[in-house]
């Protein structure tokens, strides 16, 4: 069967893939479409026909799944921020492990069963703390829409209010929709600010408070079972884990190349009475081999915290040379970690102890992971 644009087909759904489209097939054609979950039978329409794959919409869910659920947001599908709203938040969480297992074990050839089960958010809606708000001109229209990015990622979806945001942050949504720029693009950062922690305006901080707990215990649990006495925190930001985990070392040195976020760091530090940690700021690429030779290896515990794009060859580079007792890589991106993991893994340099993922993004496609490596003797 020769698929064209416009066809309408009645597909089963076999998976959802990273990303949060399903996947069906027809005949050796597969065929992606969102919205939907494994196992249900839909009707969609093709949209895209390529080669090897096709792309289609969801028309019609003809066998629901048991675990579709009803979405909260009366945006959702025309917003670009969510993928995962019509699915229970139970369901979200199996499915992410089996996509992190999957994707892990293909680019990372990772074995399944170092990927713990994912730790859900107390709170499933309402729980981000910074989002960017945008308006574009809609000369059609002539109006102008103020929101985020749709799906289709070439216009902004007007929205007043967002549901995974906390209220605070919609309460400002409504105050920018109520002083509006004449016309044409802004972007506005819209964040709440984490309470006894100075972060500069455009410096970062996780954006889920509610299960930043579980985040921090998750890595100072694996520091404490490694035992390292130093620690070098990497891409350290305003200082977090560096500051959470100062007790549990007898030093620690955090790097990060935002200088405001480091004069931060040495403040949230000094504000705890940290006295066992210096912060300094510089590109991790330029100071990690002189840090690397500071301490010594089989006493040194290093924590990777880089942005999405992941770490630079180099930097992995160096530490399988040096070899530390013990990394901890935390990412948002589970496909460049994997690819980074697989790096640090090869020819039995480092062993992969543990995966935890946890869902700091609840109702989207996006997971944070905390990988636990040790050497090999
Ligand atoms: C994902 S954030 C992690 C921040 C911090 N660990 C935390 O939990 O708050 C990544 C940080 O790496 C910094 N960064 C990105 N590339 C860098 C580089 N090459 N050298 C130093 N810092 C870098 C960014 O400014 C950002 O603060």
């Amino acid at each position: 069967m020769s698929l064209k644009l416009g066809d309408k087909i009645n597909l089963t759904i076999h998976d959802v893939a990273f990303g949060g489209e399903g996947v069906g097939r027809i005949e050796a054609l597969v065929v992606f479409v969102p919205f939907v979950i494994t196992g249900e039978i839909v009707e969609a329409e093709i949209t895209e026909v390529k080669k090897n794959f096709a792309r289609a919409k969801l028309l019609r869910v003809l066998t629901p799944a048991p675990e579709r659920a009803e979405p909260a947001c009366r945006y959702y599908g025309a917003c670009g921020g969510c993928q995962h709203q019509h699915i229970t938040y139970p369901e979200q969480l199996r499915m992410k492990r089996k996509q992190i297992a999957d994707l892990f074990a293909r680019v990372g050839k990772i074995s399944p069963e170092v990927v713990a089960p994912v730790i859900g958010c107390p709170q499933p809606y309402g729980y981000r703390n910074r989002i960017m708000i945008r308006s574009q001109w809609n000369g059609p229209a002539q109006k102008l829409e103020i929101g985020f990015i749709r799906t289709d990622n070439k216009f902004v979806e007007d929205i007043t209010e967002c549901k995974i945001a906390e209220p605070a942050l919609n309460r400002q949504i409504t105050e920018v929709r109520a002083h509006p720029p004449h016309k044409g693009g802004i972007k506005v950062v819209l964040r709440v600010q984490p309470e006894g922690w100075e972060v500069p305006r455009d410096s970062f901080f996780q954006n889920n408070f509610f299960l930043l707990p579980k985040l921090v215990e998750t890595v100072r649990e694996m520091l404490t079972a490694g035992g390292a006495r130093h620690l070098i925190d990497l891409y350290c930001g305003v200082g977090y884990f560096g500051i959470e985990a100062a007790s549990t070392v007898k030093s620690f040195v955090g790097v990060e190349y935002d200088k405001l976020a480091i004069a931060a760091a040495r403040k949230n530090a000094a504000a705890r009475n940290i006295t066992n940690g210096e912060f300094i700021a510089a590109q991790v690429e330029d100071i990690l081999p002189e840090l690397l030779q500071k301490f010594s290896a089989e006493n040194t515990a290093v924590i990777l915290d880089p942005p999405r794009k992941g770490c630079w060859p180099a930097t992995l580079a160096l530490l399988r040379q040096t070899r530390p007792a013990q990394v901890i890589y935390v990412s948002c991106h589970p496909a460049t970690m994997a690819r980074d993991l697989n790096i640090l893994c090869a020819d039995g340099v480092f062993e992969l102890q543990r995966v935890q993922p946890l869902d700091m993004f609840p109702q989207t496609q996006h997971v944070e992971c905390v990988a636990g490596l040790r050497r090999r003797n």
